[in-house]
């Protein structure tokens, strides 16, 4: 493509374009089952030092490279190692990885919009019955849901950046605070909401196993959309005049307290609804908390304000998860999307076409995974256990390279670019960055130990899941 690079208009557009990235349904329901299973105060103590202690210094490293080079992932890294054949490993991963998981997320978000078109439809009493999920992704209306989400995500992201993503961004982000905001006002004030509010915050420090630990790292890391190019993508949408470090500092606070805030909805909500719950009862995963949990939870209303107010507050939290799914589905799926126009010079039409139609194959060979197709319901089997498809797309891409990719940026930034250059690129637009405590600490920490982490989790991953 010819002529300037797209740009984002504002700064206030890319700090929502980024934060509609990074708050998703990770924040909206893994967050707070996690923090509620694993500790309560003393899980979000942790999850805090590690947004900022390990995770902010990675977002400034991807944001700071696709401004640098103003590039996809692997243009980025092609550029800024002078055309290393093995840094075009790096950058080939910092694209693949996020369409892949774009078809996990996908497939995610499809079922989140079935679930807001059937409870605005009246049917929360079906989407409370525990065999309904079962049924419900094995059912053939899961095509035309989604061919909705398809289409929404292809009409935003036909507008390009600035009238695609940015105004998507700027309308849905704000209408996301809004209704977050009334559910948790009301879910407080319902009955035995303060026992649901005491269970999150009150730490117990005894729960901190290293498993609990590494989750809340891999939590994190996902929430913030690290490893996944999303942040050297769009930071090549901004200037020499964009301030990276404040950016990056807003991204991480936002993103922290709309997880924080969700827990004030999710967990008041259970207690009020079974004050004498085993918070280790909780469902294991966010998947089954969405759409067998809640469902009930929201039923329950029913006996204070209605079946139809029921339904209100049930389609109000799946329009807040959907919006949330919707902002982070465009920027994952923005990434492979840059690279074609990019690396093969081609419309974004195109791009978008071509690759959609991609997504969309590899998206309806997860829904017959379910049970539907055998070969790809049992695609693969390793330590013992037999996968789907599905699960193999979350294993290899989320579990196993995402925190490969994020080590693999450190050290690029660091011995690549080098850390002078990174330095100079950072504070170019940023004021207070030059010589303070916080330059030097994201510096030492991307040397030293954030790195180390990533790869002994990376290592362990592999070690544990596959063998
Ligand atoms: N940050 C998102 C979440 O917490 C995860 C995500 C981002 C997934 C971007 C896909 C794309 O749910």
């Amino acid at each position: 493509m010819s002529g300037a690079r797209e740009q984002f208009g504002s700064r206030i557009g890319f700090i929502l374009a980024a934060a509609g990235s990074a708050v998703g349904i990770g924040n909206l329901v893994g967050f707070p089952v996690g923090a509620a299973k694993n500790g309560g105060g003393a899980f979000l103590l942790m999850y805090a030092i590690f947004v900022f202690a390990i995770c902010l210094p990675v977002m400034l490293a991807e944001m700071s490279v696709g401004r640098h080079a103003k590039k996809d992932p692997l243009g980025a890294y092609s550029a800024i190692s002078g055309n290393s054949g093995k840094w075009k490993i790096a950058g080939w991963l910092a694209i693949a990885t996020p369409f892949m998981i774009a078809v996990f997320y996908m497939v995610i978000t499809v079922w989140i919009f079935g679930y807001l078109f059937e409870t605005v439809s009246g049917n929360l009493d079906t989407l409370a019955n525990p065999d309904t999920f079962g049924l419900f992704i094995n059912s053939s209306s899961i095509f035309a849901y989604m061919a909705v989400v398809v289409g929404v995500v292809y009409l935003i992201l036909q507008g390009g950046v600035k009238e695609g993503i940015e105004k998507a961004a700027k309308l849905l982000m704000p209408a996301l605070f809004v209704m977050l905001i009334g559910l948790v006002v009301f879910v407080l004030t319902r009955e035995n909401a303060m026992a649901g509010v005491k269970f999150y915050i009150i730490p117990d420090f005894s729960k901190l196993t290293a498993a609990v630990v590494n989750g809340a790292l891999a939590q994190a890391f996902f929430s913030l959309s690290l490893g996944m190019g999303i942040l050297i993508t769009y930071g090549s949408y901004i200037d020499k005049r964009a301030d990276v470090p404040t950016s990056a500092k807003l991204v991480a606070i936002t993103d922290t307290a709309v997880a924080f805030t969700a827990g004030l909805m999710i967990l008041p909500a259970i207690f009020s609804f079974n004050p004498d719950i085993n918070p280790d009862e909780l469902s294991e995963s966010s998947v089954s908390m969405i759409f067998t949990y809640l469902p009930n939870i929201f039923l329950a209303l029913q006996s204070s304000i209605g079946y139809v107010g029921a339904s209100i507050v049930a389609s109000l939290f799946f329009l807040l998860v959907f919006f949330a799914a919707i902002t982070s589905l465009v920027s994952i799926f923005e990434v492979p999307v840059a690279a074609l126009m990019d690396e093969r010079g081609v419309s974004r039409k195109w791009a978008l076409a071509s690759l959609g139609s991609v997504m969309l194959v590899l998206a309806i060979l997860c829904t017959l995974s379910f049970g539907k197709v055998e070969a790809l319901t049992q695609f693969a089997s390793y330590a013992g256990v037999d996968k789907s498809l599905f699960d193999v797309i979350i294993d290899v891409f989320y579990e196993t390279i995402l925190p490969l990719n994020g080590f693999l940026i450190c050290i690029f930034v660091i011995y690549r670019w080098k850390s002078a250059n990174f330095n100079a690129s950072l504070e170019e637009g940023s004021s207070g960055y030059r010589g303070g405590w916080f330059e030097k600490y994201v510096d030492v920490s991307l040397k030293t130990f954030i790195p180390a982490i990533l790869l002994v989790i990376f290592i362990n991953t592999v070690a544990v899941k596959y063998f």
